[in-house]
């Protein structure tokens, strides 16, 4: 069976944009593949964030929020990038075999670089450590969004590289797109981020989420008016976790009038709290009880290592360390 693997990046609690265009399809996948690694990228994060406390609490609400959804560590070797120091030797090896002039062209670096303060040389570097990320552990498919794309092409280029020179050592990896049809708005009609600050948090207490989707922005028609279902993002958002017949009847309700869009958001923050109780519930579960969080992790990470040392060593060799 094919090995699926991805890593997700901790940068706080995920939100509902997350979890139905990352989280809900990956655990979907993950329970055709029994073969998948998921990891979180801590070692990533460390680019952008410099407090050891909000590290530790971002990759636990993280985990938390996987857990809650139904990932499965019994069938997913999940685990946290930073418990398996040999990805960082195998970044090492690998920067020693690609351009510094082709590693300055990448995108990414270029748009972080051109928005951030702390434009650090591991920033620089990250394209190496995920490269590294994915070979250590013979990946095979990398399930990535489209700003993720160059950064396999870079691993599978490094790859070819020490190959030209040592013969086979690792797999070639290659991307799967995800078929990222969702585009979930946020509470101001653009792309729910972070960085805009326009998320829904799905795992908030419940008044900060009443704040949140009361703050959604609407048209200014008024109460008598009908209303166009389809340029409201309160109707976006319920349609993105309702049934057909609860779409219906709210599109029905929109096109005759006399319903307000204070009325949808009391409707669309019912029915998250309905649909997510469970969900919600188990994220604050494991969210309070991080030893268990954690040794779900060092598991994964154990496993993880086993692979990831057999890899290292077949290069090791190769290179004339042992
Ligand atoms: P943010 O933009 O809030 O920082 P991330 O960049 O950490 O989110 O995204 C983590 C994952 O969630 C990625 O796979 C990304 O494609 C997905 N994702 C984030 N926001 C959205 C959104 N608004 N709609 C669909 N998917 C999203
Ligand atoms: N860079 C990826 C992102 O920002 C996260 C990531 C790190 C990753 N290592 C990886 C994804 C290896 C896939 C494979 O989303």
């Amino acid at each position: 069976m094919e090995r699926i693997l991805t890593g997700i990046q901790s940068t706080g609690v995920p939100h509902l944009g997350n979890l139905l265009g990352a989280i809900l399809p990956a655990i979907k996948k993950s329970h055709e593949n029994t073969n998948a690694f998921l990891f979180i990228a801590d070692l990533h994060s460390i680019t952008q964030i410099k407090n050891p406390e909000i590290l530790k609490k971002n990759s636990l609400s993280t985990a938390s929020a996987w857990l809650a959804f139904g990932l499965n560590p019994n069938n997913v070797c999940f685990y946290r990038q930073s418990d398996v120091p040999q990805v960082t030797e195998l970044a090492w090896y690998l920067s020693c075999f690609f351009p510094f002039s082709r590693l300055s062209l990448a995108h990414s670096f270029k748009d972080k670089s051109s928005r951030f303060i702390d434009v650090n040389a591991g920033l620089f570097s990250y394209p190496m450590l995920m490269a590294a990320d994915i070979l250590l552990y013979d990946a095979d498919v990398i399930p990535v969004g489209k700003d993720q794309l160059q950064h396999i092409e870079i691993a599978r280029d490094v790859a070819s590289r020490v190959h030209t020179k040592y013969g086979e050592v690792f797999k070639l990896p290659r991307a799967s797109l995800n078929s990222q049809t969702n585009y979930i708005l946020g509470t101001d009609g653009t792309k729910m981020s972070k960085s805009n600050n326009n998320t829904i948090d799905i795992f908030c207490d419940e008044s900060d989420l009443y704040k949140q989707i009361m703050s959604i922005s609407t048209s200014s028609t008024s109460l008598n008016d009908p209303k166009n279902p389809e340029d409201c993002t309160v109707f976006h958002l319920y349609s993105l976790i309702s049934d057909k017949k609860e779409i219906n009847d709210l599109k029905n309700q929109y096109l005759s009038g006399g319903y307000g869009y204070g009325d949808a958001k009391k409707l669309l923050f019912n029915k998250i709290l309905k649909k997510f109780e469970n969900e919600r519930r188990k994220y604050n579960e494991f969210n309070q009880n991080p030893d268990k969080v954690e040794s779900i992790l060092l598991k994964g990470a154990k496993k993880a290592s086993q692979v990831g040392d057999e890899v290292l060593n077949r290069f090791r060799k190769k290179l004339g360390f042992n």
